[in-house]
């Protein structure tokens, strides 16, 4: 995981910055975007060169099959500043693997880790002014890879182009989060790509979110596609149930994401002596379980918002509302997550990257 300076990167500065213009105070989440990107072309059966140029628009011919056919993967990560301008990054090895496990299920070539982490540094040592000190502030990563080779048969392409592209975020309190759980549309199926971060298993969500929003849910709890009676994961977070002082969330497989805040706050979770069951979460346990008072919380855990508690839910019409505690592990595990994003607190496990 060393970036490698005997990779020659193709650098063109941005002549002036944005900077100055942006409002750091009042950011809209994955609205603005630094001074920089990072493209790097896939052709003649290898990756090129990377290169880093001023962020803008690309071009690309109308039958590019990414249009077409939905060729594309990505990533989201973040990185953060500590009091002594270092910067820093949270297990970015993690998804560059998860970006390569994607792209292998799309039919899209690997990408080099040695590209991956000498392009991603010095891109963000150029736009290093855009990531603001001081908890809760950090820069988004989104790294994706497209198929943009002309021709619309219907097969996989031959020519790819490798990005990054990266944007200034605040900590929001995203207000009141109510879920619904899916009764009928389904995110993912047994053998499909679930897993994988391609880019059609966001698409394929906004219809029945937008119906969710409508009845007062501003998300979707997904169930199992099968039965429906099992409960998975949520559009970008995975799901976290408290019952009494346990615990529980789902396995992955191949129609979940394997999360990276999801596995690390397990590891806290062992470490702090809390019970965690990783199993399957029955639909009617939770409402047993909401019915009875035993239901105390359920949460959200994802690059963008760290962790997410969740104030209520829906199923079959009936709305229920989890208590307001004030000893939440959704609060306690953000903040242990957070202090070490922000080298605040001792890195055990070795999460941490320096950004050299
Ligand atoms: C479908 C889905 N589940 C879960 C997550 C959370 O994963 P991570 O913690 O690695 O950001 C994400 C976001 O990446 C996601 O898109």
């Amino acid at each position: 995981m060393k970036n490698d300076p005997t990779i020659d990167i193709d650098i063109k500065r941005a002549p002036t910055s944005k900077i100055d213009s942006i409002d750091f105070e009042n950011l809209k989440f994955g609205h603005i975007f630094t001074d920089h990107m990072m493209t790097c072309d896939y052709k003649d059966g290898s990756w090129q060169a990377p290169k880093i140029m001023p962020y803008g628009p690309i071009s690309m011919e109308p039958s590019a099959k990414v249009f077409h056919y939905g060729q594309a993967v990505f990533e989201g990560m973040k990185a953060f500043k500590d009091d002594q301008d270092q910067i820093w990054m949270f297990r970015p090895k993690d998804n560059f693997n998860r970006i390569n496990i994607s792209a292998k299920r799309m039919a899209i070539p690997e990408f080099p880790e040695d590209y991956f982490f000498t392009a991603l540094d010095a891109l963000l040592k150029m736009d290093k002014d855009w990531i603001k000190k001081g908890f809760g502030n950090s820069l988004y990563i989104r790294p994706f890879v497209i198929a943009t080779e002309p021709g619309v048969s219907a097969s996989p392409g031959t020519n790819y182009k490798f990005m990054i592209i990266c944007s200034p975020a605040k900590s929001y309190y995203n207000g009141e989060v109510r879920v619904k759980f899916s009764e009928d549309y389904s995110r993912a199926a047994d053998g499909g790509v679930g897993f994988a971060k391609a880019a059609g298993n966001y698409g394929a969500q906004f219809y029945p979110t937008n119906l969710a929003k409508e009845e007062g849910y501003q998300q979707i709890i997904w169930t199992d596609a099968n039965t429906h009676s099992f409960l998975e994961e949520a559009g970008t977070m995975n799901i976290f149930f408290r019952i009494n002082d346990t615990l529980i969330t789902t396995p992955t497989n191949d129609r979940i994401l394997d999360g990276i805040t999801r596995k690390s706050l397990i590891a806290l979770a062992e470490e702090n002596n809390i019970n965690v069951e990783i199993r399957k979460v029955p639909v009617q346990e939770i409402l047993d379980a909401a019915k009875e008072g035993t239901l105390k919380e359920i949460f959200g855990t994802g690059t963008a918002a760290t962790v997410n508690p969740i104030s209520g839910f829906g199923y079959k019409g009936d709305k229920h509302e989890l208590p307001k505690l004030t000893d939440s592990y959704a609060t306690f595990f953000k903040d242990k997550l957070m202090k070490i994003q922000y080298n605040l607190a001792e890195d055990k496990h070795g999460w941490r990257y320096l950004v050299k």
